[in-house]
Order: structure tokens, then C-alpha cells, then sequence
């Protein structure tokens, strides 16, 4: 299997970005963080003067904006050629870009350009419908999973970092309606597939998760990539 896909699903706080950069690295193949396709998306509306109810003109940016990565480097996020990576991973677009991708022509467009990146293989991927939706077909899917508390915990603690005094029961109540919108929104809903591997990350440093990813992918039928 030498350019497998391999899908990383899960709710919010699970971990799944830090595990999808690690694994890649450890496979020495590429990670698509398909979030950030959704962040660029917003970035290009706010720049569109394009509000975040307006499906059709949304749709519309959604199907002309060339959003992409730098090749060889895919931490860096190119909307229209220009480099946006600094300027998608604010707070404000984090929320637009939740507000955006409800909105099923932007879904649309956006998971097509995502199973064309993937379409070679070599690809480590990480969002909320990856297993379920953009590649249902990959060489191994994994669920990464971890309670309400140890979730909203990491979130606070990076908040924390940040500087935002918060206190840790809000951040609780954020990470439950943040899961309820995410399991209940009608188009692409956070779900389990049925042939995806369940990963608990709950106290388990990242590296020994890769590590778990790494035997299940060691006990798949060898594919024809
Ligand atoms: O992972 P992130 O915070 O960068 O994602 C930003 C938003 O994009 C998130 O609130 C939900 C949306 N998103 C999505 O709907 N589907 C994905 N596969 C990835 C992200």
C-alpha cells in the first residue's frame, strides 16, 4: 500500500489534526486538512462583501474560487494563488467558516475539489466528513473519539495558551452544542461509519495514537495503489 488514503473523521477537540499531521509525516505522505478549504472559502466571502445566509451567492464564490495548496507544502492554503494561511486561522473565520459550510452547494463544491486532491492517493485527510462523505472508499478510516470533559478540557487549555480567560464550564457547554449541531446538521452530519476504526485519544499521548492508526492500517488487505 504504498499511497494509501486514509480518512480521520471525529467531533470537535478529538485530535484529529494533530494526528493527521503526524501520521503523514510518518507515512511521508501528504495531509489534506479540509477544514481550511472551508476557512478559505469564508475568507473569500468576507472579502466578497458575501454574507453567510446567502446560499447562492456562497455557492456561486464556492464553485469559482480556486482553492488549493502549495505544493510540497501543504500547511500552506492558496486562495486564487495567494497565500492565505495566516489570514484563514482567526477566530472570525473559524466561525464563518462553520457558518459557510451548512450550506450544501458550498459542501458541494468543495468536497469535489477535495476528492480531486486525494484522487492519486498518498493522502492522510482530516474533517467531519471525511469517512462518511469525501472518501467513503478509503484504504482505512478512523474515528477519533474522547469524552465531553477531555475535549472541552484541551480546548480550554488552549484557549488558556492564548491568553482567553475562560472558565472551563463554558467551554463544556460550547463542545456540547457544538457536537449536537455537528451530529444533527442536515447536509453531512458528524457520523460514524460503519467500517471505521474507533480510536480513543482520551490520555493517550498522540504519537502512541499514530502508532494504534499504524496497526490497523498494518492489517488491511494490501490495495492496488
Ligand atoms: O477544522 P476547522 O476548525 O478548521 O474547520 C472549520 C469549519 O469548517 C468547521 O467549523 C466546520 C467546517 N468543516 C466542515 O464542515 N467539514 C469539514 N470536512 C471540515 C470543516
Amino acid at each position: 500500500m504504498s499511497r494509501p488514503v486514509i480518512a480521520i473523521d471525529g467531533p470537535a477537540g478529538a485530535g484529529k489534526s494533530t494526528v493527521a499531521r503526524l501520521l503523514a509525516a510518518r507515512l511521508g505522505i501528504t495531509m489534506l486538512d479540509t477544514g481550511a478549504m472551508y476557512r478559505a472559502l469564508a475568507l473569500a466571502a468576507v472579502r466578497a462583501g458575501v454574507a453567510s445566509d446567502s446560499a447562492a451567492d456562497l455557492e456561486h464564490l464556492a464553485s469559482r474560487a480556486m482553492i488549493g495548496f502549495e505544493p510540497d507544502s501543504p500547511d500552506r492554503v492558496l486562495l486564487d494563488g495567494e497565500d492565505v494561511s495566516g489570514a484563514i486561522r482567526t477566530l472570525e473565520m473559524g466561525q464563518m467558516a462553520s457558518a459557510v459550510s451548512v450550506h450544501p452547494g458550498v459542501r458541494h463544491w468543495l468536497v469535489r475539489r477535495q476528492q480531486e486532491i486525494i484522487q492519486p492517493g498518498g493522502f492522510v485527510l482530516e474533517g467531519r466528513d471525511t469517512t462518511t462523505v469525501v472518501a467513503p472508499g478509503a484504504d482505512l478510516k478512523v474515528f477519533l473519539t474522547a469524552s465531553i470533559e477531555e475535549r472541552a478540557r484541551r480546548r480550554w487549555l488552549e484557549l488558556k495558551a492564548k491568553g482567553e480567560m475562560v472558565q472551563l464550564q463554558e467551554v463544556v457547554v460550547d463542545v456540547v452544542e457544538r457536537d449536537h449541531r455537528d451530529y444533527s446538521r442536515p447536509d453531512s452530519p458528524l457520523a460514524l461509519a460503519e467500517d471505521a476504526v474507533i480510536v480513543e485519544t482520551y490520555g493517550v499521548d498522540p504519537s502512541e495514537v499514530v502508532e494504534t492508526i499504524l496497526r490497523h492500517l498494518g492489517e488491511r488487505p494490501d490495495s492496488a495503489r
